[in-house]
């Protein structure tokens, strides 16, 4: 069985070293496999949420499609393709959000983020914060979800969307009442570096410090290079290879042996500038051929854009069949096919479509209690009393639970007796005989099922 790996990136801003070691290349890598099926896409619709500048995300999508397929790779084994291609993406992405919690939105870090930042400094909570930065975890979730994929590699800063896309795909399993949804896991790549950007810190866009993959061509390469900062040690000081941005970029690249023999050079005391011209040099090794491959790409955009359609073709065969079942499971069904009970889909309901139901009452002194009656109408079991109707509420959401498996019944000589934690919630009428209460029993654990199947 091959795995299901899928992954966004978002198309805003130009790929950059960074992104290299930390995204493309582990996942170029990893759609080799052949134990992989490896879905990638474009995640423009995101993109959206981040920018409002038309060409930004054009030139954007152009510019990671190319920087992908440079990379080495092959949209004949990977399903590549932009979201906004996938028109089952936003339908999905409704039917989640109307099973999602607002409070869980409520929690995502990005949204809490921007509403800390309003509220330090002084503006309505939610000034300037759009609706679809609030969304942005249920059309992830979509994403996800509308491939039924296992794994998703990510960064860190994306673990609770992961966590987010699991509770919305419980949630809808639970209340439609099928596996509809494989939960998806997270994989956070511990092997790759996170690059330091020019100043020290974490290469990031947000931080405008990066260096940039392909975009300026060699030129550009070299000069943000010469800009890395560094300390103040001259030439023939030893320098600190452990505390050097310069080491941590080039050990990205380059093998062990290449490595031990900078470090080497940097306690020898080569000078920064030298020192940088090494790692240009070495970078170039790596990145020249891909960047030919990349300006190659960006003269042709037909040629990206016919790889992209192949691609979202490919991902809609599996798509538009995934929400055609959603649709008929969530009851959006053509006129023609109307079941003759609303919940016949859900449950594996008994004859005539019908399933096993509960019956409360108030009994003569006043208690409360159920009934559970089999899907013709034979009474299964009789609750005991309950001084208040929430209480027996309780029970019976608890009984609908169970399912069959799980159900602790005790077999007494003539009847039968459900109990739940250890204590009897109901007793079953007398039968007569053995035979009886034994067919009595399969009954019972039927209907138990029929109720679970509709939970
Ligand atoms: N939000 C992700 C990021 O900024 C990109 C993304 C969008 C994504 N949809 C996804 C990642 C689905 C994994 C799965 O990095």
């Amino acid at each position: 069985m091959k795995t299901r790996v899928l992954t966004g990136i978002t198309t805003t801003g130009t790929p950059h070293l960074g992104n290299f070691v930390g995204a493309i290349r582990p996942a170029v890598a990893a759609s080799k496999r052949d134990d992989v099926d490896a879905f990638y896409f474009m995640a423009d619709y995101h993109a959206l949420i981040k920018s409002d500048d038309p060409a930004r995300i054009e030139r954007s999508r152009l510019e990671i499609a190319a920087t992908w397929l440079a990379a080495g790779l092959d949209p004949q084994k990977v399903t590549f393709y932009r979201q906004s291609d996938i028109p089952e993406i936003p339908e999905l992405t409704w039917f989640l959000t109307c099973v999602t919690a607002k409070g869980l939105l409520n929690r995502a870090h990005a949204y809490k983020a921007a509403v800390d930042k309003n509220t330090e400094t002084g503006e309505d909570a939610d000034a300037g914060i759009t609706a679809g930065l609030y969304m942005y975890p249920v059309l992830m979730a979509a994403d996800i979800l509308a491939f039924n994929a296992n794994k998703v590699p990510v960064g860190r800063d994306q673990i609770q969307h992961i966590e987010m896309a699991r509770d919305i795909a419980q949630r809808f399993n639970h209340i439609y009442g099928r596996e509809f949804f494989a939960l998806p896991e997270v994989v956070i790549e511990e092997q790759v570096a996170t690059l330091p950007g020019l100043d020290g810190r974490k290469m990031s866009k947000s931080y405008d410090n990066t260096i940039p993959l392909f975009a300026g061509g060699q030129k550009h390469l070299r000069d943000s290079i010469m800009r890395i900062v560094t300390d103040s040690r001259l030439p023939g000081e030893a320098k600190d290879p452990d505390s050097s941005s310069l080491f941590t970029i080039f050990r990205a690249f380059a093998s062990e042996a290449e490595s031990s023999a900078f470090r080497q050079a940097l306690v020898d005391g080569i000078g920064w500038g030298e020192a940088k011209q090494v790692l240009f040099e070495r970078l170039e090794v790596d990145v020249a051929p891909m960047r030919e491959s990349y300006d190659a790409l960006m003269a042709r955009p037909a040629v990206i854009e016919e790889i992209l359609r192949e691609g979202a073709k490919k991902a809609r065969a599996i798509a538009a069949p995934k929400i055609a079942e959603l649709r008929d499971a969530i009851g959006l069904r053509s006129g023609t096919s109307v079941a003759p009970q609303a919940n016949g889909a859900k449950a594996p309901a008994g004859k005539g479509g019908k399933s096993a139901r509960f019956a409360s009452f108030r009994d003569a002194d006043g208690s409360f209690r159920f009934r559970l009656f089999s899907a013709d109408g034979e009474e299964l079991l009789l609750s005991r009393s309950f001084a208040d109707p929430k209480a027996a509420g309780v029970v019976q959401k608890r009984i609908k639970e169970l399912g069959s498996v799980s159900a602790v019944v005790q077999v007494q000589p003539q009847s039968l007796v459900l109990e739940i934690d250890g204590e009897q919630v109901g007793a079953t009428p007398d039968y007569d005989g053995e035979q009886a209460r034994d067919e009595a029993l399969d009954r019972l654990r039927g209907a138990l099922d029929q109720l679970a199947a509709q939970e």
